[in-house]
């Protein structure tokens, strides 16, 4: 069975991904130093699959703690790198943090896989690298923009750091999978997104209200230059994007990737206002919801969303949940992590 390092693999899209992986009958290893993550979510996992993954809590930033843990597992055949400092507002406030923490935990990783003889990794990167592109939907070959935030340059700058490790040391292959908006949860309702105090994305802010923890949602903005003013973004089911996840290792592990470093982007190539998505939610729970439109939030874009044609053609992966579907699927995690149910 190959073994699959899982760095932040408690966390959100991570657990979402030992899930799968353990799934398609791979042994999963997860590291992660719970700064944004809680050690609950191995249980989900364990709940899901009866599988309970290898679990390491240690920082990345920390070479020595790295090189002892792939000293103990030598049989890592890939590694998927979640594990970063994803706030976007926080990065502007302290930068240095995340420069540190994204830069340092990919340069560490790709050195231990030059010592260590491990040829595969896939990295998290965003589609915040394109900034508000010229021209919709954005392909891969989309140009990047200048980042909005140190968070956003750090996924630029990471992809680069990527790009020419590859470039200078054939041994080691990647790919780069630039996320749209990742929501929902997995239909269990077992994991799941768990924000630390306020949330600053839309999905979990709409099932915090609903659930009664926040007063109202905040419509950032209704005079963007979209089907009813509010910003559109490419909203993609989380069980989805972890399933590509499994694609792309497999890529990998089976040499089918075209060049030592490849890009994707991951979204279902449909743009939905902030509207759209507060009705889709009402829709799917029942929950009427209280929502107040509001100023433009800074640093957003106005609109966004993924041409996924290469992504379906050549992983030969498809984004398949509705909108409505995920919804329902990040209304019920939250109330029973509310305990509603
Ligand atoms: C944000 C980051 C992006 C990052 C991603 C990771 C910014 C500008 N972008 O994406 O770089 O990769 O999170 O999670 O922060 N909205 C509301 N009310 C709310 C919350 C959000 O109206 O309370 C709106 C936003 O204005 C936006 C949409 O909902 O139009 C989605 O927002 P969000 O979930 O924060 O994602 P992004 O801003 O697209």
């Amino acid at each position: 069975m190959k073994q699959i390092l899982v760095t932040g693999g408690a966390g959100y899209i991570g657990s979402h991904t030992a899930v799968e992986l353990i799934n398609a009958g791979y042994e999963v290893v997860i590291v992660d130093n719970l700064s944004n993550s809680s050690i609950d979510s191995l249980d989900g996992i364990e709940k899901i699959t009866g599988i309970r993954p290898a679990f390491e809590q240690f920082d990345l930033v920390d070479k020595d703690k790295l090189e002892n843990f792939f000293t103990k597992y030598p049989n890592i055949a890939a590694i998927i790198h979640f594990a970063a400092s994803k706030a976007v507002g926080e990065s502007v406030e302290i930068p240095l943090m995340y420069y540190k923490n994204n830069l340092v935990s990919l340069i560490n990783l790709l050195e231990c896989q030059l010592k260590f003889g491990i040829s595969n990794i896939v990295f998290s990167s965003s589609c915040t690298v394109y900034g508000q592109p010229d021209q919709l939907p954005v392909t891969e070959n989309t140009p990047r923009k200048d980042a909005e935030s140190p968070y956003g340059n750090t996924k630029r700058v990471n992809e680069d750091i990527l790009k020419d490790t590859i470039a200078a040391n054939p041994a080691i292959k990647g790919i780069a999978l630039r996320y749209f908006n990742p929501v929902g949860a997995h239909p269990s309702a077992l994991i799941g997104e768990l924000p630390l105090g306020v949330p600053a994305n839309l999905v979990p802010f709409i099932t915090q209200t609903a659930a009664g923890l926040r007063s109202e949602l905040k419509v950032f903005g209704n005079d963007y230059d979209t089907i009813d003013g509010s910003a559109v973004r490419d909203y993609i089911n989380v069980v989805d994007l972890a399933k590509a996840h499994v694609v792309a290792v497999e890529r990998l592990l089976e040499n089918k990737n075209k060049s030592g470093y490849e890009i994707f982007n991951l979204g279902t190539g449909n743009g939905v206002s902030v509207l759209e998505a507060v009705q889709a939610f009402e829709k799917a729970s029942g929950v009427k919801l209280n929502y107040k439109i509001v100023g433009r939030r800074a640093g957003d874009i106005e609109k966004i969303w993924a041409d996924t044609t290469f992504a379906n053609e050549e992983l030969g992966w498809k984004a398949e949940t509705g909108l409505e579907e995920t919804m329902l699927s990040a209304w019920l995690w939250e109330k029973r992590v509310r305990g509603m149910e």
